[in-house]
């Protein structure tokens, strides 16, 4: 199999490849240190953790992973837990920085010895409607050509994959949010043991954190902020502004290690699938960040995936591979759905008025306080049930 992108995505899919016996050519545009060092998702469901210990990845999580049995909603200057492992049945999420994820994963990967090209140059896809694809690309000065099976398209939301699909092939449904987080890592110690979602009339704000010494924080702004608008002491006074409540919780303050803003959009092209060009990941789909989903629903397709190839080539039979798209479209919309609601009920609108805070309060008022609406939020937090069983995928 050729796979484009070493995000997540590919990575997993290689290794479970690798596992299944089966060979892959993994081709990736950027360095590994950029791969590595991009700062991005931190919370892992309890079925990615469970998958990435099934695929013997899971050292570096099993020590620096921070498990984390509850979180907090705040509204109305008070903080609300929401007991994730008592109303699931002992489920939790792991803090362990998608860095570090990646990182494991390239490690695994080399280990294996089988190829994953970084610094490609000019990569193309070709013959996606035949049964030998062709992945295209410069590396080192030299032309390659890898003739595959079937392509995974790993590459992300502005990867070559989905815009090789002919025109007309996908629907694509997208929402595009007037807002954007601006993300910080700060050297501070967690002044929570877990997560702190909040909403404030000026905004929405979220803490998290990386390791006992390193926070991470997001604050909403306008999606197209530049980031030099914000000085340091300015993102602090506005973190603290929205966070601190009334029994005087707040976040520690520490020195910026780095900052940026990232738009918001929830998008879906489908089918996942054209030909032999399997999408997988970002480049399928985009949730908001809200939900903490976006690493979670990558991991899930690719692990359906695995067991669509496995089948192939154990069997070769095509059903699963068929059957693909939407196996994972059904996971995809329920978690477009879930962050969605999170993101609304969370953030402020420009054109929101004074109606539709109070109702934002409503809502977070029945979910604190009645059992049935935390159990929906907490299965979901927690990741909805794989369609797929470890062992069907060969684990
Ligand atoms: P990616 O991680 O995007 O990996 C795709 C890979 O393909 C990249 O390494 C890229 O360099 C490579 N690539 C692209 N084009 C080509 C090409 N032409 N040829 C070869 N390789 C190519 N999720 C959360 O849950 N919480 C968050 O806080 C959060 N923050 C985010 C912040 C940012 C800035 C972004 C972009 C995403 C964030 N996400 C977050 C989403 C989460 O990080 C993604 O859902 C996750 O990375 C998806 O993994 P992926 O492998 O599908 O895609
Ligand atoms: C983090 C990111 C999220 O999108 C989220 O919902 C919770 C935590 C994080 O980066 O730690």
């Amino acid at each position: 199999m050729g796979i484009v992108g070493a995000g997540p995505a590919g990575l997993l899919l290689g290794h479970l490849l690798h596992l299944n016996g089966i060979d892959s050519v993994i081709v990736e545009n950027r360095s590994r240190e950029y791969v590595i060092d991009r700062v991005r998702a931190g919370v892992l469901e309890q079925g990615t953790v469970d998958l990435l210990n099934a695929m013997g990845v899971g050292a570096g999580l099993q020590r620096a992973g921070l498990r984390h049995e509850g979180l907090y909603v705040s509204f109305r200057g008070s903080r609300h837990r929401i007991d994730l492992a008592e109303l699931t049945g002992g489920k939790a999420i792991t803090v362990y920085g998608q860095n570090e994820v990646v990182r494991d994963l390239i490690d695994a990967r080399t280990a294996t010895q089988r190829p994953l090209y970084f610094e490609a140059d000019r990569v193309s896809i070709g013959g996606l409607d035949s049964s030998s694809p062709i992945i295209g690309f410069r590396h080192g000065g030299a032309g390659h050509e890898v003739h595959c099976d079937f392509v995974a398209g790993c590459d992300g939301f502005h990867g070559i994959c989905r815009p090789s699909i002919p025109d007309g092939a996908l629907t694509v449904y997208e929402r595009v949010y007037p807002f954007g987080w601006l993300g910080i890592l700060a050297e501070a110690p967690p002044s929570s043991d877990e997560l702190v979602y909040t909403c404030h009339e000026r905004g929405f704000a979220l803490f998290s954190m990386r390791s006992p010494r390193v926070t991470r924080l997001y604050l909403q702004t306008l999606p197209d902020e530049p980031i030099e608008n914000w000085s340091d002491d300015a993102i602090w006074d506005e973190m603290l502004e929205r966070m601190t409540t009334r029994d005087g919780w707040r976040p520690t303050v520490g020195r910026i290690i780095q900052k940026s803003v990232t738009p918001m959009r929830s998008f879906v092209a489908a089918p996942m699938r054209h030909g032999c060009l399997f999408l997988a990941g970002d480049s399928a789909h985009i949730v908001p960040p809200t939900g903490a989903k976006g690493l979670n629903l990558a991991a899930s397709d690719v692990l359906v995936l695995a067991r669509a190839m496995k089948v192939y080539y154990e069997h070769g039979r095509r059903d699963r591979l068929d059957q693909y798209s939407d196996t994972c479209l059904r996971r995809v919309w329920k978690a477009q759905r879930f962050s969605w609601w999170m993101t609304s009920t969370l953030h402020r609108s420009p054109d929101q008025n004074g109606f539709d805070h109070q109702r934002q309060i409503a809502d977070l008022d029945y979910l604190t306080s009645s059992r049935a609406a935390m159990t929906s939020l907490a299965e979901q937090y927690v990741g909805l049930p794989s369609e797929v069983s470890f062992d069907s995928a060969g684990l």
